[in-house]
């Protein structure tokens, strides 16, 4: 028996290594992937040698273009938020992860992949989705539904018996949970778990607060071509280098920060703290470009359909032919999202100040209101404005009968 463990190097997934070790007594292959956490990722295989695996097990891979090209951006074509907020940072990640968890199965012969999501949340319902959608008769493991280490103190012992090296601000509590990566960062649980009570200030991690950012504001024009932002300031970028920018821009200038309660998939509902510094600017960005580009039509019909997509995402059904169906029209419709927009980041906030594109819709001629176009007959407003209004007046008529 072997299983493939996504693995991050810390305590905890390091517990979990020697659990699938001790308890089902099978071979461990770890993956440890870069999505731009900012974290070394060499300490983690010192750590999984020292644990015991043999170097042809131990798979580390830099997925941080990936992650951005192929899910990030798809996305943000949608401009997808859960619950009206929430730019979905970790939801998104979590098929990428799991798709290289799959392929790194069948190369080496696994017939198991195993996580350290919890059992109450939405991660494990992410993980295990993807990996069936993707092969069918995997055999998942999940540690946290199964083992008795519970308390923190079980945990301890565990990884004391083990031999398992615990860094020292690691043997307490931590105060909350947190999950990072180039999209965001999450932090949940304990000190936020009351909803009535502020997020104190050292929770946050990459982002100055609005009260400390620069009091000149900051401008800059992001570049798009077919719905994806290719450059900043006129400088060609890779979608991770543009989100890096953008992060770097955002952190300096107080943006992103979100405190939600959200409805999880499995049910209760969750108070989660996130910093989303470049995705945010690039949210409202990729509006401003929509703006100009898009026809009425094809943007309300997007924005109809936007919750579904997010929820799709957030659920954990990116591997689902109505995910795919969707995103079929989404990119579609980002043909001619092309061109660039100014924005103005000050204080916490992003806006969109200035807007160009050779695509444009956007007509001055046309919406002056100065004398001009000849394609605006006046006299066709009157007619269109009445027909409209003909079930409004039929209806106040009725209405104003008594009986
Ligand atoms: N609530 C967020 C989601 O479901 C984040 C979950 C992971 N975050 C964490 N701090 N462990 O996408
Ligand atoms: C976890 O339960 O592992 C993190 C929170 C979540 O998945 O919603």
């Amino acid at each position: 028996k072997k299983v493939v463990l996504a693995y991050s190097g810390g305590l905890d997934t390091s517990i979990i290594l020697k659990w699938l070790q001790t308890t089902y007594g099978c071979e461990v292959v770890t993956f440890t992937a870069d999505l731009g956490q900012g974290e070394e990722l060499e300490p983690a295989r010192k750590k999984a040698e020292l644990l015991g695996i043999k170097p042809e097990n131990i798979f580390i891979e830099d997925l941080r273009e990936e992650f951005v090209r192929d899910y990030v951006f798809p996305m943000f074509r949608a401009n997808a938020q859960y619950e009206g907020l929430y730019l979905l940072g970790t939801s998104i990640a979590r098929p990428l992860i799991s798709k290289r968890q799959i392929e790194i199965a069948r190369k080496v012969g696994a017939d198991a992949v195993c996580h350290g999501a919890t059992g109450k949340g939405n991660d494990q319902v992410r993980f295990e989705l993807s990996y069936y959608a993707l092969e069918p008769d995997i055999n998942v493991i999940a540690p946290w539904r199964e083992w008795n280490l519970a308390s923190r103190t079980a945990l301890i012992e565990f990884a004391e018996k083990h031999q398992i090296p615990i860094a020292k601000d690691k043997r307490g509590e931590s105060p909350f949970s947190t999950d990072a990566n180039l999209l965001h960062t999450s932090s949940e649980g304990k000190v936020l778990e009351d909803p009535a009570q502020e997020t104190p200030d050292y929770v946050y991690s990459r982002t100055v607060s609005p009260e400390d950012a620069p009091d000149k504001p900051t401008y800059i024009w992001v570049e798009f071509e077919k719905g994806d932002a290719v450059g900043i300031d006129g400088e060609k970028l890779s979608p991770a280098q543009l989100l890096t920018r953008l992060n770097a821009l955002g952190r300096d200038n107080g943006i992103g920060r979100l405190d939600l309660v959200e409805n999880r998939f499995v049910g209760m509902k969750s108070r989660g703290m996130y910093e989303t510094p470049g995705g945010t600017i690039l949210y409202f960005a990729h509006r401003g470009m929509e703006s100009i580009t898009l026809d009425r039509g094809a943007a309300h019909l997007k924005d109809e359909l936007m919750p579904k997509y997010a929820e799709l995402i957030y659920n954990g059904f990116w591997f689902s032919p109505e995910r795919e169906m969707l995103q079929a029209m989404i990119d579609k419709s980002q043909e001619k999202v092309t061109g660039r927009v100014r924005v103005k980041l000050y204080k916490g906030s992003a806006t969109v100040v200035g807007r160009e594109s050779p695509w444009s819709l956007y007509d001055q001629e046309l919406v002056t209101f100065e004398e001009g176009a000849v394609a605006y007959d006046h006299r066709d407003a009157a007619g269109f404005i009445k027909l409209n209004a003909l079930r409004l007046r039929t209806l106040a008529k009725r209405d104003r009968k008594t009986s």
